[in-house]
């Protein structure tokens, strides 16, 4: 069995983990082009832990401008088995308010203007994201969150939508009407080159509003999303940090195959 090595993908507040030892920022040279930033890598109670922020420091890259094919390349070439993604979403439930954490179990891809895999010149494969997150992964977060004290929900639909605009009524409206919970701009493509990538996967969405259907919450208002990502950070560092002291330390084979993702699913013949 290998070791785990935890991926974290988020922003700032989260990549100054208490508790992370002898952390140092590290560039990693991808074929893809640019990852959003060096990675600072770290260790807690001996586990190594890669963290990546998506949007760089500062915040330089809009949901479309990220590199996404960059980001998993590097985080895999560090050696990264298990990657939790902390992510700002909107809700679309009465019952997700914002400081909610969602471990979000299921995707609508509504993306169009991403790369979205590592194949499909000169070799071609199909992986399954029927089920896009990793059991053992989420078992491990829930865990996390119940010892924190965190107000979360196991399993919810993230609809990732292009942005960087805000949905419209409308747009709000019809995803409710699909049974979506939350919605957001960067989960995709990632979760799918996490899995072309082999890495297990899964996302933490953390409510910061009530996306722009709901009567009593008006416009989405992207300070009033700063500020409750502001008063939820010291939550997130907490689910972070006890995620990182309690993924076991040899990494478990996943249920729903994501560590053997392309066994059965590259289609091109191997040169003679
Ligand atoms: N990120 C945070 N809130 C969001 C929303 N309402 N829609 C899309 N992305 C978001």
């Amino acid at each position: 069995m290998a070791k785990s090595v935890l991926g974290l993908v988020g922003g700032s507040g989260i990549y100054d983990l208490p508790g992370l030892e002898n952390a140092e920022w590290v560039g990693v040279d991808s074929p893809w082009g640019d990852p959003s930033d060096k990675v600072r890598i770290g260790y807690i109670d001996g586990l190594k832990v890669v963290f990546l922020p998506r949007h760089g420091r500062g915040h330089i890259y809009a949901p479309s401008d990220i590199n996404y094919r960059a980001n998993i390349d590097v985080l895999k070439r560090c050696g990264v088995t298990d990657l939790v993604s902390v992510s700002a979403c909107g809700s679309l439930k009465e019952e997700l308010a914002p400081g909610t954490f969602v471990l979000v179990d299921q995707f609508i891809d509504r993306t169009f203007a991403r790369a979205k895999s590592f194949f499909g010149q000169g070799c071609v494969a199909h992986v399954s994201m029927a089920y896009p997150v990793s059991p053992k992964l989420v078992d491990c977060v829930e865990m996390a969150a119940r010892a924190e004290d965190l107000s979360y929900r196991r399993g919810g639909t993230y609809l990732a939508m292009e942005g960087p605009q805000f949905s419209s009524l409308a747009e709000s409206h019809l995803y409710r009407s699909w049974g979506c919970d939350v919605i957001g701009m960067t989960n995709m493509p990632e979760a799918k080159l996490a899995r072309e990538a082999e890495i297990c996967y899964t996302t933490v969405a953390m409510i910061t509003d009530y996306d722009s259907w709901h009567p009593d919450h008006g416009e989405v208002d992207i300070q009033a999303i700063l500020k409750v990502l502001h008063d939820n950070a010291s939550n997130a560092q907490r689910l972070v940090a006890r995620i990182a002291r309690d993924l076991p330390r040899e990494h478990e084979a996943c249920p729903v195959g994501s560590d053997t993702a392309l066994e059965f699913a590259i289609m091109t013949a191997p040169e003679a």
